[in-house]
């Protein structure tokens, strides 16, 4: 059957007929709000290369969390700005630490239990070097140590856990840490916390405004010995089996526009929760398109989401959470 039997125009003329027919949606509730908690209190410092997004004591934090609860936004995912960073990262695991402290205060506040609280597991924020381990030099050259590394990174999931995260969520890309994030969690109560692993992590010049958000800017070399090439989509599902092997409940897909294929790869062949996120740059290049008025903000912000999840994500780590939630009500 051909034209001008078939008329594909049809089904496109009125809202109510493509709203019949519209085969991807999205939800407030699959759209999840990350946080960037620095000391102090009444603190909401901008960050210039991400309009809209700030720098939050955990007082704010807490006023930002409840706007979220109220939109029906699923869950928020904290970053911490420590006030000192050294070789060990000691920020990332102490009790006190500035996530654990904004974890604590997010979990006593009832009103918030709607939001899934995650925590980033990744040490660069907290190392003086801004690398995503712990650092070996020799001259000019360095390495991350793989294994003392992994060490820090299951110390910091289960001082987290222990705060009160109820999804821990591995970004590092160092081997074998969620076989070790699960161990400590299991070997110390926390059995039934789940991991959300970032598994197949690409090295992405679009996490610039990020690192300025973070202050995680490494401060010699890059990130590309353990973050993946861009090029390679059979690793990125190689790296995702091993880390499901290893324990992963569920896996983040990163960054998402420009690799929307390995989200969909990644959604076909496994079987278990998959998000992506749309990462900072991601939101910041849209953003300088809206300022000069290039691009229409709500029509270019809802299409970018849409992508994402007909190319299979089930949530989405985005900073337009808020606004796309206020849009779908
Ligand atoms: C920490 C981490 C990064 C991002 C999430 N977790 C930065 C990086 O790997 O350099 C990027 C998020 C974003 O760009 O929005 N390792």
């Amino acid at each position: 059957m051909n034209f001008p039997v078939v008329r594909m125009r049809r089904l496109r003329r009125t809202e109510a007929l493509r709203s019949l027919v519209r085969e991807t949606r999205l939800h407030p509730g699959a759209l999840i709000y990350p946080l960037f908690i620095t000391p102090g209190e009444g603190i909401r410092k901008p960050i210039s290369s991400m309009p809209g997004v700030f720098n939050l004591s955990v007082d704010e934090a807490l006023k930002e969390a409840s706007a979220c609860a109220a939109l029906g936004i699923g869950g928020l995912l904290l970053f911490g700005l420590p006030s000192e960073k050294d070789e060990q990262a000691t920020g990332a695991w102490a009790d006190d630490g500035i996530v654990q402290t904004a974890l604590r205060a997010l979990k006593k506040d009832r009103s918030l239990d709607s939001l899934v609280l995650m925590s980033d597991v990744c040490v660069c924020e907290y190392t003086s070097h801004g690398h995503c381990g712990v650092v070996k030099r020799d001259g000019d050259r360095f390495e991350v140590d793989n294994d003392p590394s992994i060490a820090l990174l299951a110390k910091t999931a289960l001082s987290q856990a222990r705060a009160g995260a109820d999804i821990v969520a591995p970004s590092d890309m160092l081997d074998g840490r969620v076989a070790a994030i699960r161990e400590a969690l299991d070997h110390n109560g926390h059995d039934q916390t789940p991991i959300l692993s970032y598994a197949s992590k690409f090295s992405s010049a679009f996490y610039g405004p990020f690192r300025e958000a973070a202050d995680s800017a490494p401060q010699f070399g890059d990130r590309r010995s353990y973050q993946m090439d861009g090029a390679n989509l059979r690793e990125a599902m190689r790296e995702i089996e091993l880390d499901l092997a290893e324990g992963a409940d569920m896996l983040l897909m990163k960054p998402a526009m420009p690799y929307l294929d390995v989200l969909h790869e990644a959604r076909q062949r496994f079987e278990v929760p998959t998000g992506a996120y749309q990462v900072s740059g991601e939101y910041s290049m849209l953003h300088a398109a809206f300022e000069r008025g290039w691009l229409e903000p709500e029509r270019a912000m809802m299409e970018s989401l849409l992508s994402i999840r007909r190319a299979g994500a089930d949530f989405i780590v985005t900073y337009f959470a808020k606004e796309a939630a206020r849009i779908l009500g």
